[in-house]
């Protein structure tokens, strides 16, 4: 049997981010290690992004470790800091092969000088790649972002009545991109947790009880579709 969809959702979002939760659930089920979880979760990763690619999102934005995190157990976080670090030295060079432009959202500076490193080397490797974008947020949290960039705004002398939507969106880690159309969570939880407080503001959410390493294509096609059937209304009336 073939998983090939014959024909795409008739509108695909631009920017989709994603809540990639279940993973220690998942490897609980199976009596694994939740690090086991973590690795099957980026085997996924692969393939979402591979799926991405072929129906046209433009923008994938992916929660990968956010600044609540880091009260995780001390192996699970060093674990999780590995992972970061194995993907950017195995995958690096498929991805830029593949015209994936890396970026980064978080406070990078709260990594080892090494991470940073090869974190800062794989954004400037890809800077210039339009397949897809794929933000990884990494030691992120919404609400230091909008803190940072308040702060930022100040120490630059901004005048307060020159502060508007598009001020904050300049000094936000999204800078420069449109907001998500999507945000999807999965292993069922109903919360935002923290992630793209600012930008989520007008999204489509949608959450499904599927642990994060067994949403497959067909489940991200299930979002889709979802997504295409609302009638987004930006705060306004329904059109006639
Ligand atoms: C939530 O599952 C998942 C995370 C905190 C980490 C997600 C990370 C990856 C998929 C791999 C990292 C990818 C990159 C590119 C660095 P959970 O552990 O909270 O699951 P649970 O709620 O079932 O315990």
């Amino acid at each position: 049997m073939t998983d090939e969809v014959v024909t795409l959702p008739e509108r695909i979002p631009h920017h989709v981010a994603i809540i990639m939760d279940g993973n220690g659930r998942w490897a609980k089920a199976r009596g694994l290690p939740r690090i086991a979880g973590h690795r099957a979760g980026v085997e996924n990763l692969r393939r979402i992004l591979r799926a991405s690619s072929e129906f046209g999102i433009k923008i994938l934005t992916i929660y990968a470790f956010s600044t609540e995190n880091w009260g995780r157990p001390e192996a699970e976080v060093r674990g999780l800091m590995n992972i970061l670090e194995t993907v950017i030295d195995r995958e690096l060079d498929q991805l830029h092969a593949n015209g994936v432009q890396l970026r980064h959202i978080g406070e990078i500076e709260g990594l080892s000088p090494m991470l940073q490193r090869k974190v800062r080397k794989a954004v400037d490797l890809t800077r210039n790649n339009a397949q897809l974008i794929l933000n990884i947020a990494f030691n992120y949290g919404g609400r230091q972002e909008i803190i940072r960039a308040i702060q930022q705004i100040v120490r630059d002398g901004i005048p307060a009545d020159e502060i508007d939507d598009t001020l904050i969106d300049y000094y936000l880690y999204t800078a420069g991109q449109p907001d998500p159309d999507l945000v999807v969570r999965t292993a069922g939880e109903m919360r935002l947790s923290n992630f793209l407080l600012w930008q989520a503001s007008y999204a489509e959410y949608y959450s499904t009880p599927v642990y994060w390493p067994d949403f497959d294509r067909e489940e991200l096609l299930k979002a889709i579709a979802s997504f295409t059937q609302r009638e987004r209304r930006f705060g306004l009336v329904p059109q006639p």
